[in-house]
């Protein structure tokens, strides 16, 4: 049985949360996408505040609300890349050990002696140009020989210009198939793209009839296995461009945010099983890489309104992801992309508003989505599912997070301890020791002081994490000096989770401390 019917999956194109620790190496230090925003008197955000995304780690620059609504996280890019195929496969499920390939200099020999031996045509330009002072400058040329116009630009893709007159549109498609057939492995370029154009030299001018043949993802995509799970999988966007088609049950491409906002309504309004999953481009198309930061807080703030609109018709069993594929700060120094954590926000009627902190992997985000619809898909990412929707296991997350901090020099045994409170707070304490021995604490009494010297006195449960050198391999059950302090606020009714390496054994405070002492 599934747990969730319906999952939409946002995808706001670029929209980063902070440069990732290797931001340096491509060249994007200090890169901040949502900061970036956060400086235009344009960005107006009530419904993302209010759903908490001032409370994801290191964007509370942007307002934390007293009770967000939404579960929050960042997420890290494991991939080497920072563009939106390998951002969005790594969502999906497959994680790139390699960039997407780009060619500064122009295409190997290699690849344009097996193009011109396959199309019979020569090959002009070969260079990264613009695509309209391509035509201008070679189109005459292409004209008079034949010869194929081939250009390339700062992203990986292998462009073919030709006049609608000399190279028939079929033929022109049929040349950009073949030329996807042999740019494969390390020239496996994202995208072959046909630019057909018209017109008489002087005053040449390109049609419509772009078409981009993708590359297919390198594995089994969260999409393969939920269409395969004979589930509905529905693209907005480029999503389609981006999976090659591949892993679709049904295709909108659009022109823009408002046909994809307008779009994601109308499916709302359906009854499918599955996923939605929807691609919002302006924002990185026409606002990150022309370095326009009024006009990406501009739409995001129309993206806002729109989810204020949206929010209220999400039913029981849906779950809504918005999240963003990589960074392209507006301010920065460059028209690129950047090499950004992003932000996730989770909202739905049967998620707990937790902050699931900093992430490992994009690929989280397909672990969760496939767990939410029940379907069986093996990747490296793991899910949030069970702390955004059960309460126990995001106590025990939490507990775990806390072993981190545990200050342990004398035993090495790191023990970490989430209480939460009746008011739905939420507690943490490792053990401290100390070189007296016995002036050290436990993790569970820092936990509980914690709460106390807050001014907390009604305590719902507690979870305890231990183990050797950080390693959790059996039960950390809380000493009799923690129990007796838990005996002082809690009744035997308080519920004491004990973390094992699967998941945790609930006890009471009346099992474990049976005869406590009391005045
Ligand atoms: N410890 C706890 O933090 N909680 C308990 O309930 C039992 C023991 C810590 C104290 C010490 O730092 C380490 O475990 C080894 O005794």
């Amino acid at each position: 049985m599934s747990e969730f019917r319906r999952v939409f999956l946002i995808v706001l194109d670029s929209l980063g949360a902070g440069e990732l620790p290797d931001a340096g190496i491509f060249g994007d230090a200090g890169a901040h996408t949502l900061r970036s925003l956060s400086r235009s008197p344009k960005l107006f955000i009530p419904h993302l505040r209010r759903l908490g995304i001032g409370h994801i780690e290191g964007l509370g620059f942007l307002g934390a609300e007293e009770h967000p609504q939404a579960a929050v996280c960042k997420l890290a890019e494991r991939s080497n890349g920072k563009d939106s195929t390998i951002g969005h496969w790594e969502m999906a499920g497959v994680i790139s050990t390699s960039p997407l390939p780009t060619f500064p200099d122009g295409f190997p020999d290699e690849i344009l002696n097996a193009f011109r031996s396959m199309t019979g045509r020569g090959v002009l330009c070969n260079k990264p140009y613009s695509g309209t002072q391509v035509i201008a400058d070679y189109g005459e040329e292409h004209m008079r020989t034949g010869d194929l116009i081939v250009y390339t630009s700062a992203d990986s893709v292998f462009q073919i210009a030709a006049h609608e007159d000399v190279v028939p549109l079929e033929e022109l498609y049929n040349i950009c198939r073949q030329a996807r057939k042999i740019l494969t492995g390390k020239y496996g370029v994202g995208r072959v793209i046909a630019r057909p154009f018209v017109g008489k030299p002087g005053s040449f001018t390109r049609t419509p009839h772009r078409h981009d043949f993708s590359i297919e993802p390198p594995g089994e995509t969260m999409l393969d296995a939920i269409q395969a799970a004979g589930l509905d999988v529905i693209s907005v966007g480029k999503i389609q461009d981006l999976f090659a088609g591949r892993g679709l049950t049904e295709t909108h491409p659009t022109s823009g945010n408002d046909e994809g906002m307008k779009l994601t309504s109308q499916i709302a309004g359906r009854d499918f099983h599955g996923l939605c999953f929807v691609n919002l481009v302006d924002f990185d198309m026409l606002y990150g890489h022309r370095q326009d930061p009024d006009g990406y807080a501009n739409a995001l703030t129309a993206f806002d309104r729109w989810l204020g609109e949206f929010l209220p018709r999400l039913k029981e069993d849906d779950l809504l992801l918005i999240t963003a594929d990589h960074g392209c700060d507006p301010s920065d120094n460059s028209t690129d992309h950047t090499r950004e954590y992003i932000p996730l926000i989770a909202s739905g009627k049967r998620i707990i508003p937790v902050n699931g902190g900093v992430r490992q992997s994009f690929a989280d985000i397909a672990a969760t989505v496939t767990q939410a619809l029940g379907v069986a898909y093996g990747c490296e990412g793991r899910s949030m599912l069970g702390e955004m929707t059960d309460v126990r296991l995001h106590l025990r997350a939490k507990a775990i997070g806390a072993m981190a901090f545990s200050h342990c020099p004398y035993s090495d045994f790191r023990v970490g301890a989430a209480v939460l409170t009746e008011s739905g707070r939420i507690y943490t304490g490792c053990n401290i020791e100390n070189a007296s021995y016995s002036a050290t604490i436990c993790a569970e009494r820092t936990a509980f002081f914690k709460a106390v010297s807050e001014g907390e006195r009604k305590f719902r449960m507690i979870a305890v994490a231990g183990g050797k050198n950080g390693i959790i391999s059996g039960l950390c059950p809380p000493c009799g000096v923690c129990r007796q302090v838990m005996s002082e606020f809690c009744g035997p009714d308080f519920e004491i989770l004990l973390v094992s390496p699967e998941g945790y054994e609930s006890h009471t405070l009346g099992e474990l401390l049976p005869h406590g002492f009391s005045l």
